[in-house]
């Protein structure tokens, strides 16, 4: 599953999710652990997992994907409300380094929703923007990334299905946080739009369960949101929270993300949904830079 036009290669979006980093590009998709921790000398070079990777960028090293989660002292990913962080850019770039021969490339990256001001994005963009050189087990990449578009999470997904004029509520469920968003016309309402500081792994007991996740959104939202609205799930748990939503907000159902590639729509599953429509905007917006 590859995209056919080469131009269209250097148009990459990328979710460095809390948990899980995800990729588009067109109907090529990518996803791997996000954790990162530092680099040590194993006598036994033991493999961990398929995105085991072991970088070098800017004079330090260290471990990335399942290798980092399991070899790592202290702690292994970074979570919070915001990627405005060193480790999201190293997802970023681990993303790239994993999935693209292309120098210069055109990217779309992602923000939990309430923490993204025109500040953060441009602090994401400026430690973007620039030439990168990495090197993932053994082999040195140089990118260039030219441009980038910092989409609001959960917002994001709203590109990945076809346009509506109609009020549309969506529940991004994260693994470190949710992003509660409200969408008239194709634009955020910010009053009722909320990323929470809870997601499926920040309990200290362990993954939420289903039901409970479910009741603190619906807790949550349903001041500002009402009981016959239209929601829709997504984010890697959708499946397994949706039913619950749905006891309460009759009107929910989970999005199937559709990819806008050069050779047409290509489904995705819900976990995708934010890189999708992450890659359909910068799609709209870098497909007349990128030369074909
Ligand atoms: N198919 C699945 N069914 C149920 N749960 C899943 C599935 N795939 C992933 N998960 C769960 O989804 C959670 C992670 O979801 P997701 O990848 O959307 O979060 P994230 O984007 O990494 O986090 P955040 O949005 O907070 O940065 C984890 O708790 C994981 O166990
Ligand atoms: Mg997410």
């Amino acid at each position: 599953m590859t995209t056919t036009n080469h131009a269209f290669n250097q148009i990459i979006a990328i979710d460095a999710g809390n948990n899980e980093v995800k990729l588009c590009i067109g109907s090529k998709l990518d996803k791997f652990c996000s954790a990162i921790a530092d680099w040590h000398r194993r006598p036994q070079q033991e493999q961990h997992g398929p995105d085991d990777m072991e970088w070098e960028y800017q004079g330090m090293k260290g471990f990335g994907g399942t290798l980092a989660k399991i070899e790592s002292e202290f702690g292994s990913s970074m979570y919070g409300v915001s990627k405005n962080h060193f480790e999201a850019t190293m997802r970023i770039l681990l993303a790239l380094h994993r999935n693209t021969n292309e120098k210069e490339v055109y990217l779309a990256v992602g923000n939990p929703y309430d923490s993204l001001t025109k500040e953060v994005a441009m602090d994401i963009k400026s430690s973007l923007i620039k030439s990168h050189e990495i090197k993932v087990n053994g082999s040195l990449k140089k990118f260039v990334i030219k441009d980038v578009i910092v989409a609001a999470e959960g917002a994001a997904a709203f590109h990945s299905i076809p346009y509506t004029t109609e009020l549309v509520r969506i529940i991004d469920v994260g693994s470190g946080t949710v992003n509660l968003i409200s969408i008239l016309r194709g634009r955020i309402i910010d009053i009722e739009s909320f990323t929470t500081d809870y997601g499926m792994l920040t309990s200290k007991y362990g993954e939420a369960s289903p039901f409970a996740i479910a009741r603190g959104i619906i807790g949550d939202t349903s001041k500002k949101w009402k009981k016959e609205d239209k929601v829709k799930v997504v984010g890697g748990p959708a499946e397994i929270i949706a039913p619950f939503i749905k006891n309460h907000y009759g009107n929910t159902e989970i999005i199937t993300p559709q990819i806008w590639t050069p050779d047409g729509i290509k489904f995705a599953p819900p976990i995708f949904s934010n890189v999708v429509g992450m890659y359909n905007l910068a799609m709209k917006k870098f497909s007349d830079l990128v030369q074909v």
